[in-house]
């Protein structure tokens, strides 16, 4: 065959022929790294967006506080929410002391959605950086640092129309981040992680070592080619 006789072959090379680079919407993240506890957030217009994901099918909440340590529940501000059967709830509470933290006179966390699945709460909510309760809220700015703590009730909703956070978490259902944290910075410093993508596009060529053509041979190569 005067495929074989010109050494002519197929190569079907795979090009890296384009980069695509996604700015997907990329969330800072902290996990409590036993699996109970995760929240994503990022920053934008002045507002912080959250998504917490407790492994509870009853409250769930995260809390800021700028208190030296974080500990004793001293300044935490604190966003509370689940799903009792078909409702969705968050509330805004302000703690100073160990005990049940009152809600705030203002709910200043706004709910997105909340959703449980498989023995999992999730709930998506965003807060202004700054509100008008300098003394139950933290008011965010670009220094500000926080560490970050949380809570849940494995299995007990609480009662968004309650004065106070309620029933109790218990011993072992909470946490704290061990450093302060610039939410915002993290949340920025996530969003300018670009996601790339390297597309390899198959590509098919012709390779052929020159070879003098016999004369006699009138069977094409080209009519191989398709
Ligand atoms: C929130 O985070 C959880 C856990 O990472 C995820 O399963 C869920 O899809 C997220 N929800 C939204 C609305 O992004
Ligand atoms: C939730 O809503 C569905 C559909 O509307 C209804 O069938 C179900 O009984 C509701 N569950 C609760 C706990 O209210
Ligand atoms: C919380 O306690 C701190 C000092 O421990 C105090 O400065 C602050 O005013 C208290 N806040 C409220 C709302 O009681
Ligand atoms: C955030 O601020 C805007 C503008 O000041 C205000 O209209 C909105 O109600 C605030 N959102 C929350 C959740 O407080
Ligand atoms: C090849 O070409 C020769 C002369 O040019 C011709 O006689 C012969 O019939 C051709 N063979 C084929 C298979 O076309």
């Amino acid at each position: 065959m005067a495929f074989a006789k010109n050494y002519a072959f197929f190569v079907l090379i795979l090009f890296p022929c384009s980069l695509h680079v996604v700015h997907a919407l990329n969330y800072a993240m902290f996990s409590s790294g036993d699996g109970n506890f995760k929240l994503h957030w990022t920053y934008s217009n002045n507002k912080l967006l959250f998504n917490m994901t407790c492994k509870a099918t009853g409250w769930c909440a995260v809390g800021f506080t700028e208190n030296p340590g974080g500990r004793g529940m001293v300044n935490y501000d604190i966003a509370a929410g689940g799903v009792d059967g078909n409702t969705s709830y968050l509330e805004d509470y302000w703690s100073n002391t160990t005990g049940q933290p009152p809600k705030d006179a203002v709910n200043n966390f706004q709910l997105v959605e909340a959703m449980e699945m498989g023995g999992y709460t999730s709930v998506k909510f965003e807060r202004n950086l700054t509100t008008g309760e300098a003394n139950l809220d933290v008011q965010f700015t670009m220094n500000t640092e926080v560490y970050i703590v949380w809570a849940m009730h494995p299995t007990d909703d609480a009662d968004p129309t309650a004065s106070n956070l309620s029933p109790y978490h218990g011993n072992t259902n909470r946490g704290r981040t061990t450093n302060k944290r610039n939410l915002i910075a993290e949340a920025m410093a996530a969003a300018m992680t670009p996601t790339t993508t390297t597309m390899m596009m198959p590509f098919t060529s012709l390779v052929s070592t020159p070879q003098p053509t016999d004369p006699n041979d009138n069977d094409s190569l080209t009519t191989q080619v398709e």
